[in-house]
């Protein structure tokens, strides 16, 4: 069966696009069929995948056309978000039903006669419109935190909103994980960020610490993976602990 992750913060810059990508890649490597859905007219995904522009955009999906999505790896595909059209999009679109319907036809898209066994939505830095859609159709709310206090902050918000927001969303403590991001331990404060988040939110915490690290950001302009662009690095190790947590909370 395929399981949904939607990959969200109401903050921009917390590592939501970097941790889809890496995540996508990392599941597909442990062998399954994986589609990356960017939710965000910013694009990023399909400049990092390196893809020209298509009319095959989730934009297209939520106007009512036929999308298939573009093949980046062996076992690994994008539906790019479409940029600007998507905005016009979601403008136009009227009540949450018109963009979770199309959200979940593709869901149930499939290439080369096969079904997907992950679906990532990478959100938008915002509770709006697609995140409240993406967020509802899926089976895992995945919070990338910025190790700051003003990350933990905006966290706390938004895990209010998804208890008080989105019950009928099947979002509960069990199906969310907070992953904490641009974790460093050259000064204090990460640290301390980490107690009192993990105080705050227990067990949706996840082990998993993606520390702040140069590979992550140069790899997207080399179009590649982390695993792909240095396999042996920490980025790479951290990334592939998301990866066999996220499997084993989805089990
Ligand atoms: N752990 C990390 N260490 C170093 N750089 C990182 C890390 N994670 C992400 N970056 C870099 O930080 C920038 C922001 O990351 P990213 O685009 O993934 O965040 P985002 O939450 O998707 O942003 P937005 O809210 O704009 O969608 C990117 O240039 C990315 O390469
Ligand atoms: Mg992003």
């Amino acid at each position: 069966m395929t399981k949904q992750i939607a990959i969200a913060a109401s903050k921009g810059g917390t590592g939501k696009t970097t941790t889809t990508w890496n995540l996508g890649f990392g599941l597909s490597l442990a062998g399954a069929r994986v589609l990356m859905v960017d939710c965000d007219p910013q694009d990023n995904l399909r400049f990092i995948a390196g893809l020209e522009e298509t009319s095959n955009t989730l934009a297209a999906g939520i106007d009512g056309r036929e999308i298939s999505p573009a093949s980046v790896r062996e076992s690994l595909w994008l539906l790019p978000s479409g940029g600007r059209r998507l905005m016009q999009s979601l403008g136009a679109a009227d009540g949450l039903k018109s963009i979770t319907n199309p959200l979940r036809q593709v869901l149930k898209s499939r290439v080369d006669g096969e079904s997907f066994d992950f679906v990532l939505f990478d959100c938008p830095p915002e509770f709006g419109k697609v995140t409240s859609a993406a967020v509802s159709v899926s089976d895992f709310l995945l919070i990338p935190c910025v190790s700051t206090w003003l990350g933990l902050r905006s966290i706390e918000q938004m895990i209010e909103f998804v208890d008080t927001h989105t019950r009928d969303a099947r979002i509960d403590s069990e199906r969310t994980g907070i992953v904490l991001t641009f974790y460093t331990t050259r000064r204090g404060g990460p640290e301390a960020v980490r107690q009192e988040a993990k105080k705050l939110f227990k067990s949706r915490v996840l082990k998993t610490l993606v520390r702040e690290r140069t590979e992550l950001d140069y790899s997207q302009e080399a179009h590649k993976s982390v695993f792909e662009y240095s396999p042996s690095s920490d980025g790479a190790a951290d990334y592939s602990s998301l990866v066999k947590e996220v499997i084993k909370k989805l089990e």
